[in-house]
């Protein structure tokens, strides 16, 4: 297959353009670098170009023929999305309609697109299903199901058939230690437990927003992911839109959470290290928790997540061990 990865750059995308180049499809990356990394490509071809610069996207589409697009590009700070709302909508929900007018215009009709749990807001169900209410809490919620929506619409209209992934919480890193998670600024669990965990004598505190939520120990509850089961879901969701015109969308957990004390004691269990940690309050906007159900991917995709929390963490320490 000839996949087009926008983002590819990217965290998550660079787990899932090595997966696709390991599974001999044909992979060209386009980013614009705002948060990816040459090295994550891996040697894969790729051409710097933003998804906002139309002229840009029609000069790859043209260069190339391409099956199926994969986008993982978007601005995704929930805390920066308040403050400039703009640049999220703008990024994530222009940048996306420029995308799916270019695919049509190049006759490119299949796509995969990165949605998130965001999209749902103040959890009102133990485990969350596709058919949950959509409130998102901020810009940054509201500008995937925006994207969500179009792509209901697009299919409707006829001739661009889509798969929405629902990541929860993406973590962990290549088991062999080529790709792992660097963002700047870091707003995930898992890297900043073993960064801190990093820092030496001098290490820096941690802190756990909030010891008063309505969970078993009073920390928040987040489903886990590893970066390769979402890019075995990316691979099998690919092959799915072949069989199944329309627009359809699935969550992506692994139906079991973890609270931050959980997540933390794990970390301590497999670097050696205790974390230095202080509790701070909640912060605005933060769910207690957040656990997927994933049986419809596991009904229509035949997938289900196969990395532990241990062996999520195990993949992230040996990845940021490696950078130090
Ligand atoms: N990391 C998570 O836990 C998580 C959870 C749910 C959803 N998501 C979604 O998954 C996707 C990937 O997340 P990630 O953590 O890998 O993010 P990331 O920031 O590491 O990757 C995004 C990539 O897209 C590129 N990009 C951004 N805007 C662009 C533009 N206008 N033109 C070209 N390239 C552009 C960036 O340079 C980067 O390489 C995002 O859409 C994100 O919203 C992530």
């Amino acid at each position: 297959m000839n996949i087009l990865v926008c983002g590819g750059a990217g965290y998550i995308g660079s787990h899932v353009l090595k997966h696709l180049r390991a599974k001999g499809h044909s992979c060209h990356v386009l980013d614009n670098f705002s948060s990816g990394h040459e090295w994550a490509l891996l040697g894969a071809s790729c051409s710097k170009a933003d998804i906002l610069d139309q002229a840009a996207l029609d000069k790859i589409f043209s260069a190339r023929p391409f099956d199926v697009v994969m986008h993982f590009c978007a601005r995704s700070l929930v805390a920066e999305s308040v403050t400039d709302p703009a640049l999220y909508y703008r990024n994530n929900v222009s940048g996306t309609l420029n995308l799916l007018e270019t695919m049509q215009k190049h006759g490119v009709n299949k796509l995969v697109f990165s949605s998130t749990a965001a999209i749902f807001g103040e959890p009102q169900e133990e485990i969350i299903s596709e058919a949950h209410p959509r409130q998102p809490l901020n810009p940054y919620g509201h500008s995937k199901l925006m994207v969500e929506q179009m792509l209901q619409d697009f299919a409707e209209a006829g001739g661009l058939d889509s798969i929405a992934l629902r990541y929860f919480n993406a973590a962990g890193a290549d088991p062999e230690a080529e790709l792992g998670e660097v963002h700047e600024p870091e707003t995930h669990l898992i890297p900043n437990i073993l960064l801190s965990l990093l820092d030496g004598e001098s290490r820096r505190e941690f802190k756990i927003f909030g010891k008063d939520y309505p969970t078993p120990d009073g920390t928040c509850v987040r489903d886990y992911i590893h970066v390769n089961d979402l890019a075995s879901a990316h691979v099998l969701g690919m092959e799915y839109l072949f069989e199944h015109p329309g627009a359809h969308v699935f969550n992506l957990g692994s139906q079991r959470g973890y609270s931050v004390l959980e997540v933390m004691q794990a970390c301590e269990q497999i670097s050696g290290k205790k974390v230095n940690y202080q509790f701070a309050g909640r912060r605005p906007g933060d769910p207690a928790r957040l656990v997927a159900s994933s049986l419809l991917a596991q009904q229509e995709l035949g997938w289900q997540a196969e990395y532990s929390l241990e062996q999520i963490i195990e993949t992230a320490w040996n990845w940021h061990q490696s950078l130090s």
